[in-house]
């Protein structure tokens, strides 16, 4: 077996050894958990809500079914699919970091959804579910902290039910080159600040921006998502390509 300690990988722009990454990512997780959703609101504009709607009505989810929201945070996803799936269907939010599930159970129960939704804590790379088991899996947003993403793709095929659908919503490389240059202004020297004015961390939100363009772009992942097993992948940008959504179905 590989020694992970020798491995590297991305972390942000850093590179580092396999086995630390995971450790780092949960870091950031544990300190931007509390004020994880007002801050995207407020460094999307409220704009995630548009792109987390368009993964809704791409998921074809319909009452009963069995859904996984994997990296499922604080539970944007899990909410609106447990409506879907009524009271004979159910919904796994999944997350591997604690905090961020604390805040997912806590935000749900407080608006009124119980019963058809169930936390773990779980590693995307190795999720702990049978084989064929969901109808459909999200990851919004998630992918591009997994350390191996395409182990993490290989386990998603595996629990997916025939039939079933996987979305990918993540960060993509912006199509519209004109736009490029406010975008990076934005991304590495506004964004930092706004994190260090609101959650007092400037360098949880520059891993965020470095991450976001270490991420494979939208054709990469496009044939990651093929070899992991997926057939008829495709993807939609979304505000110039800032954001993609990709799907793929398990035959
Ligand atoms: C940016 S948040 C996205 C939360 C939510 N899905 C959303 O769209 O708002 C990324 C989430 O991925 C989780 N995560 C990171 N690495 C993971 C892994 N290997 N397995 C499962 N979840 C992971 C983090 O703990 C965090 O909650």
């Amino acid at each position: 077996m590989a020694d992970q300690s020798k491995e590297t990988t991305d972390f942000g722009f850093r590179k580092v050894g396999k086995n630390e990454k995971e450790g780092l990512v949960a870091n950031v997780f544990h300190s931007v958990a509390s004020k994880y959703d007002l801050m995207n609101d407020v460094m999307s504009f409220g704009i995630h809500r548009i792109w987390k709607r368009f993964t809704i009505e791409a998921s074809g989810v319909r009452r009963g079914q069995r859904v996984l929201d994997l990296a499922g945070g604080t539970g944007d996803l899990t909410a609106k699919f447990s409506r879907l799936v009524g009271e004979k269907g159910e919904v796994v939010l999944a997350d591997i970091n604690d905090s961020m599930l604390k805040m997912g159970r806590e935000k749900l129960r407080d608006s009124g959804i119980v019963g058809n939704v169930n936390y773990v804590q779980a590693n995307a790379e190795e999720l702990p579910f049978p084989d064929n088991y969901f109808d459909c899996i999200t990851i919004s947003f998630g992918l591009r902290n997994v350390t191996d993403k395409n182990k993490a793709l290989r386990s998603m095929f595996r629990v997916l039910k025939p039939g079933g659908r996987l979305l990918v919503l993540e960060f993509s490389k912006p199509i519209f080159q004109p736009l490029n240059k406010a975008y990076d202004t934005y991304s590495f020297h506004i964004l930092p600040r706004i994190g260090q004015v609101i959650v007092n961390d400037a360098d949880s939100y520059r891993y965020l921006t470095e991450s976001i363009r270490m991420h494979p772009d939208q054709e990469t992942l496009k044939s990651m998502m093929e070899d992991a097993g997926f057939d008829q992948v495709s993807y939609d940008n979304m505000t110039g390509g800032i954001v993609a959504l990709h799907k793929g179905f398990k035959f």
